[in-house]
């Protein structure tokens, strides 16, 4: 009977999270765990729930299937170190930690010899070459270069036939993750942050508020955009998603640049270190509503951690006042307008570096989001006309 009972618990994987994790996921969540699909992808909102998901599952698999190797990937250490984290958090509360034969921040090794490893795909995926892998989970994967999902994690599953998991907001068309959701090869799932009860209607109205439409579709919805009109679509900046250190790297220069915005506009901050010939994005903040006077008071601590080289601050529209009182507190101010021939300038020489992959970008949604959303149209005169694109189009 013990041993019957042991069996129902290996062949079911909703018992297994609701006895041995004593977590209950909700029916949606069931449908994905109990999929044992080789190919699976799920489009999903924000806070569904996708890297609990892949947590159990991760977990069910390495116990259930010994001297296995699975992987969890993201692009960036910090993001597939949040799924990791969920499962270190089941084996400490759970009697799984008795399973356990050696445990570090990124690595879990069972007595059974199966392991679960924590990985950033990083830019080139140099980092996951060598490894054989039998489940691979990649969370948030729409932000990961697709080159490097075909050409470093897929080659890890050839030998062994493995399992390839993707669970991820969405982006753009043009990538990996719009094709397999298409595929009739893949197990797909959509959801949309409104599956979870957890979510209540009146969050959802506020993000709706807080963040815009068109982010809200992308992040709450879960819809594709389509950013074939994008002056810097995915594609150009996918290549570019780096670990954001917040700290300085290797003695480089500090910069930053300061947009007040406006009314309808967010106020923004960069912090860039410049290193020999390439940019690292070190601090971004962006926010709405926030008194100028403050922000710019905030933009003065910083300058005393960062010693900035220059401050740009646009004084496009309400910039002169802001200038001064950054004047006033000593900041290395260097105020510009912004007209149409310097904004074209501006963008061109960004997306040349871009191309060259000069710049490392943090894996921030509103951050890819303010850059993804410039859109651009050829003029008469040969020049450039740029927008922000209004609306993500429906795919679903
Ligand atoms: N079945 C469940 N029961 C209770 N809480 C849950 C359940 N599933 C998820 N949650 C909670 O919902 C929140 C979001 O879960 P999780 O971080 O896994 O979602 P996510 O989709 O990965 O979010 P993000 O978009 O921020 O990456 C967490 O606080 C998690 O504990
Ligand atoms: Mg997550």
């Amino acid at each position: 009977m013990e041993k019957e009972k042991l069996k129902a618990l290996k062949d079911d994987p909703v018992l297994f999270s609701r006895l041995i994790l004593k977590f209950y996921p909700f029916d949606y969540q069931d449908r994905i765990l109990e999929d044992e699909s080789d190919r699976l992808i799920a489009i999903c909102g924000r806070q569904v729930g996708k890297s609990t998901c892949s947590a159990i599952k991760l977990l069910r698999f390495a116990v259930t299937n010994p001297k296995t190797t699975s992987i969890v990937v993201s692009a960036t250490l910090r993001q597939s170190m949040e799924t990791f984290n969920k499962v270190l958090g089941f084996i400490n509360s759970s009697i799984l930690r008795n399973s356990v034969k050696r445990m570090t921040r990124t690595q879990i090794i069972f007595k059974n010899n199966s392991r679960i490893v924590c990985l950033p795909s990083g830019r080139y995926g140099s980092t996951l070459r060598g490894l054989t892998v039998h489940f691979a989970v990649i969370d948030e994967a729409s932000f990961i270069y697709d080159e490097v999902i075909a050409n470093a994690i897929f080659p890890m599953l050839t030998t062994t036939k493995g399992k390839i998991w993707m669970l991820t907001t969405p982006w753009d068309r043009d990538h990996i993750t719009y094709r397999c959701f298409n595929s009739k090869d893949w197990s797909v799932y959509h959801f949309p942050s409104s599956k979870n009860p957890l979510i209540k209607e009146e969050f959802l109205d506020e993000q709706r508020q807080l963040i815009g439409e068109e982010r809200y579709r992308l992040e709450y919805l879960a819809e594709f955009v389509d950013d074939s009109r994008s002056y810097f679509p995915m594609t150009l900046l996918r290549p570019c998603i780096d670990e954001c250190l917040e700290e300085s790297r290797l003695g480089g220069e500090y910069f930053a640049g300061y947009d007040p915005g406006g009314k309808e506009s967010l106020a923004a901050l960069v912090v860039i270190e410049r290193l020999k010939d390439h940019l690292y994005t070190l601090y971004f903040r962006g926010v709405k509503d926030i008194p100028y006077t403050q922000f710019t008071v905030e933009i003065a601590d910083l300058h005393k951690k960062f010693r900035f080289k220059s401050l740009a601050i646009d004084m496009t529209g309400l910039g002169n006042p802001i200038v001064e009182h950054a004047r006033e507190l000593d900041l290395p101010v260097d105020g510009f307008n912004l007209t149409q021939k310097f904004r074209e300038e501006l963008l061109s020489n960004l997306r040349i570096l871009f191309e060259q992959r000069k710049v490392s970008l943090p894996q921030d949604t509103q951050f890819l989001g303010s850059l993804n959303c410039i859109e651009y149209e050829r003029t008469r005169t040969g020049g450039y006309h740029f927008s922000h694109r209004q609306e993500c189009l429906r795919i679903l």
